[in-house]
């Protein structure tokens, strides 16, 4: 019965409508597809989901810029120009490659659970799951943000250009207005949440309720205010004083408990990256308390073992096989991923060659519908329950010219967040990534709601390695549950199929995330639905809104590539 309802809620995530859906959850949508080409650099380049912010970024680089500050510069854009995304009111987790010292690094900006936080936060009264979208608009969903602090960690380390400088492009852009793209128009009209606080009313929508139209110059005063203060004082201007201040109340407002401390005492931290081989090639990842490195490292390690390799590009033999591994992969992800601060996640067992070779026995000649989780060494005893994630992200690739290269994926949950504004900025809805139910059948769950905890994410910022150990290629995606089904798409389309990344980035999107196999609405992907079915996949032909934007080493430079399925742009020299 667990696993029926997770099915409904994973699925209502994913399915995405061209009218807004009355009750349906509707997370960040399609807004058409625009067809793009591959872009040649032969220095540095930016990849990001908006225009505005991919040239703000190319511009630090020309100043000699490093690659962090180039993402610091994207990302303050991002938070103006793509506000249903990201933006400082919410988390990333950022993969940095040192050419010089030749070294990733990984970096956690995940929003923290206030230190009143309970697991039973998203129950009601009678102990059953809060409806999603009244516990995403409450303040009860807004973690601490992380993605500043995170940015503050990374350009101590690896910034290059003054902290202030790079917060110039933003501050300049706020004042001075952007045109609303068609993409912001269409999500800012269709929600239904957003309007009720008062500041987002009052900056996005016009006198009658409408969004401001395509076009219109949307001048955002309180973000450039923001802004001038943390070039000023640091992130620190964020976490204390009257920034801090406002947060605190605006969440308490709307019935959650962040407290003053709480924001006072977030620290952004570095991680272990998670890295393993696939096909001649190393994968780097994020750990936990991404579920996305390790996800997409186990799926990619059991397709591996399978004949992947001998199923021609896109038939129903391949996406057969990349959906069981998917399927096999999102079982053990549910069960076993948490913060490791809380939880011990058996990392090396789900991605020791043996368990996976075990796992990859498992797939047959049909479907097996539902995966169970596997018994990696080393894992303790977890509950299985349902995810609960819905979509607001944004991801940037960027390499500059001495080959340093950043791939961030950054997010504020939900298409807007909590919908509560702050001083030009929307909070963040990251804790309704916990899982509602704290547990089942006597066991806790590893992602349930605890005081100070991360929540689990999918989002997967990735590096590709050479056998040489060079650079190869970066990328990552927005998607919520969908994103590791995402960036492994993209990833078997490059290295498998020999797609260049713009062509692999645009291939239909397909997958499982352990319910029926998907197969993006409207593609080539589509046709291979009675071939499937014959196998005894039951399928769900819907909209896979992935945002990916990568860069791929090719001879004399950089190819980059941005989402047709979303409004970015690929820029270099
Ligand atoms: O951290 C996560 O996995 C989610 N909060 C990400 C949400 C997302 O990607 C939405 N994308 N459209």
């Amino acid at each position: 019965m667990n696993r029926l309802r997770a099915w409904i809620v994973l699925l209502a995530a994913l399915l995405c409508c061209d009218t807004a859906a009355a009750q349906r959850p509707a997370p960040e949508a399609a807004s058409g597809w625009t067809q793009k080409k591959a872009v040649f650099a032969r220095h540095e380049m930016v990849a990001a989901a908006n225009p505005l912010a991919a040239r703000a970024g190319l511009r630090i680089l020309h100043e000699g810029g490093s690659a962090t500050d180039a993402a610091i510069t994207v990302q303050m854009v991002l938070g103006l120009v793509e506000p249903q995304s990201s933006g400082l009111g919410g988390g990333a987790f950022l993969l940095h490659w040192s050419a010089a010292e030749r070294r990733v690094r990984s970096f956690d900006g995940r929003e923290t659970a206030p230190r009143a936080a309970r697991p039973d936060r998203f129950l009601d009264s009678g102990g059953q799951p809060l409806p999603f979208y009244q516990a995403v608009t409450s303040g009860k969903s807004v973690g601490v943000p992380g993605v500043l602090r995170m940015l503050e960690l990374a350009h101590r380390r690896y910034g290059r250009l003054p902290w202030a400088r790079l917060f110039q492009p933003a501050i300049r852009l706020a004042e001075k207005g952007f045109r609303v793209s068609p993409r912001l128009h269409e999500l800012l009209e269709r929600d239904r949440y957003l309007r009720r606080d008062a500041r987002a009313r009052a900056l996005y929508y016009r006198a009658d309720g409408h969004a401001l139209p395509v076009g219109a110059s949307l001048v955002n005063r309180a973000y450039a205010a923001t802004l001038r203060r943390i070039a000023a004082q640091g992130a620190q201007a964020l976490y204390s004083g009257p920034i801090a201040r406002d947060i605190v109340r605006a969440v308490r407002s709307r019935g959650g408990d962040l407290t003053a401390a709480d924001l006072g005492h977030y620290a952004a931290l570095e991680r272990e990256p998670v890295c393993a081989p696939y096909r001649g090639v190393r994968i780097c990842g994020m750990g936990p308390p991404s579920s996305g490195g390790v996800t997409l490292l186990e799926l990619l390690g059991i397709l591996e073992r399978t004949d992947f390799d001998r199923a021609p590009p896109l038939s129903a033999q391949a996406v057969h096989l990349f959906s069981e591994a998917s399927r096999l992969a999102y079982a053990d992800r549910s069960r076993y991923i948490g913060d490791p601060a809380f939880v011990r996640v058996p990392l090396r067992g789900l991605l020791d060659p043996a368990y996976l070779a075990r796992r990859a026995r498992l797939i047959g000649e049909r479907s097996m519908g539902v995966a169970r989780p596997g018994h990696p060494a080393l894992a303790p005893p977890a509950a299985d329950v349902p995810d609960s994630e819905h979509h607001g992200t944004s991801h940037v690739s960027i390499v500059d010219r001495a080959g340093n290269a950043v791939a961030m994926t950054t997010t504020i949950e939900n298409a807007f967040g909590s919908r509560i504004m702050v001083r030009g900025f929307l909070l963040n809805n990251e804790l309704t990534d916990f899982s509602f139910r704290p547990g089942a059948d006597g066991l806790a769950a590893a992602n349930r709601v605890e005081a100070g905890k991360r929540p689990r994410s999918t989002m997967a910022p990735t590096l590709v390695f050479d056998r040489d150990g060079r650079l190869r290629m970066l990328l990552g995606s927005p998607g919520g549950p969908a994103i590791v089904d995402f960036v492994a798409k993209t990833l078997v389309a490059a290295l498998d199929w020999g797609d260049d990344i713009q062509a692999a980035i645009a291939a239909p999107n397909f997958g499982s995330l352990n319910g029926p196999t998907l197969l993006e609405r409207d593609t080539a992907a589509r046709e291979l639905g009675p071939a499937l079915a014959a196998r005894g996949h039951v399928l769900d032909a819907v909209r896979l809104t992935s945002g990916v934007q990568g860069i791929e080493r090719v001879a004399g430079g950089w190819l980059g590539g941005a989402d047709p399925r979303r409004e970015g742009l690929a820029i270099g020299d």
